[in-house]
């Protein structure tokens, strides 16, 4: 008679829109790596439908969801217990069920630093030019001040926003000059360029231009839809050293699947499926 060695597990994602999210092919494509009686699903719920929402993932008991605009901040409050990574950043995006009680954490900082970490991207003591200043911005600001970077200038359409994301910054130990994005000059300062803006979603033009960078500059985008976006196109003119946007993703998705399965995570075969779905 066949036996079940694990109980069935189900995991989401949750947001709105949600239709084209990538989670779905990267988590069923660990679970048929490693042979896990697990299930993933997109889970749309409306801005204003959240508490709702969760009711109903409770009754199904979900063993795990990841958050998604425009919920990230909103879930923070439907959590019985918050890890580190939360709560410096203010935003969640990966969570526990366990018997009704929801845990939040944040993947979105490790995930960034993945890639920089993969390709020995020396961070400490370095200037970081930081574009944009929303949701994802603060992850990146957490994870730069973690790795002690020298400072960061972060530059924003709307400086109020620069301005108060730069106090984050400095309240974590990282010293931070806010500015307007089209003011940014002396782009040979900074060893690390990072679009956090949405800029290149619609295949816009790159949000500053990259002509005065060289061979030594890391530029990393993490807009992941185009992956080919028109900074990154920049950057490639001059020989920049890319980082995509589809590696902050793999890498927040390969700490989600650790926190939630307790195994290291496929990470090829996670790639291969993020990569088939472009
Ligand atoms: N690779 C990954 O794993 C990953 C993870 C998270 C997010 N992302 C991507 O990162 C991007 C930002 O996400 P988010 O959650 O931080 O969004 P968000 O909170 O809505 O912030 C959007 C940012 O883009 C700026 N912006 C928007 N339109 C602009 C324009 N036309 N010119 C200049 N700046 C503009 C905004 O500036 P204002 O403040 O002036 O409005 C703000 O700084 C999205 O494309 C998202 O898909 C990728």
């Amino acid at each position: 008679m066949l036996t079940r060695k694990n109980v069935s597990k189900t995991f989401a994602v949750i947001g709105d829109p949600i239709d084209h999210s990538l989670s779905p092919n990267i988590h069923s494509a660990a679970f048929r790596e490693l042979n896990l009686d697990c299930s993933y699903i997109a889970y749309r719920i409306p801005k204003g439908e959240l508490k709702e929402g969760i009711e109903s993932l409770k009754k199904i008991k979900i063993n795990g969801f990841n958050v998604t605009i425009p919920h990230k901040i909103e879930m923070m409050k439907y959590l019985d217990k918050i890890d580190e990574s939360c709560s410096i950043i203010g935003a969640v995006n990966t969570v526990t069920n366990n018997e009704g009680i929801l845990k939040g954490y944040n993947t979105d900082m490790e995930g960034f630093l993945d890639p920089l970490k993969k390709k020995k991207i020396k961070i400490q003591d370095t200037r970081i030019l930081l574009l944009g200043a929303g949701g994802a911005a603060r992850a990146i600001v957490a994870g730069f001040a973690k790795e002690k970077a020298k400072s960061i200038t972060i530059a924003n359409r709307t400086l109020e926003k620069a301005n108060n994301l730069s106090i984050l910054a400095k309240k974590i130990g990282l010293s931070s000059i806010p500015t307007e994005i089209n003011k940014i000059e002396n782009l040979e300062e900074f060893k690390i360029i990072v679009n956090a803006t949405s800029v290149g979603l619609k295949n816009e033009q790159s949000p500053i231009s990259l002509k005065s960078i060289n061979s030594n500059t890391v530029v990393y985008d993490i807009v992941y839809l185009p992956m080919n976006t028109n900074f990154i196109k920049k950057a490639k003119e001059q020989k920049a050293i890319i980082i995509y946007g589809y590696e902050m993703l793999l890498g927040q998705a390969v700490r989600a699947f650790e926190i939630w399965h307790g195994v290291e995570a496929p990470y090829n075969a996670m790639k291969k499926a993020l990569l088939g779905g472009f």
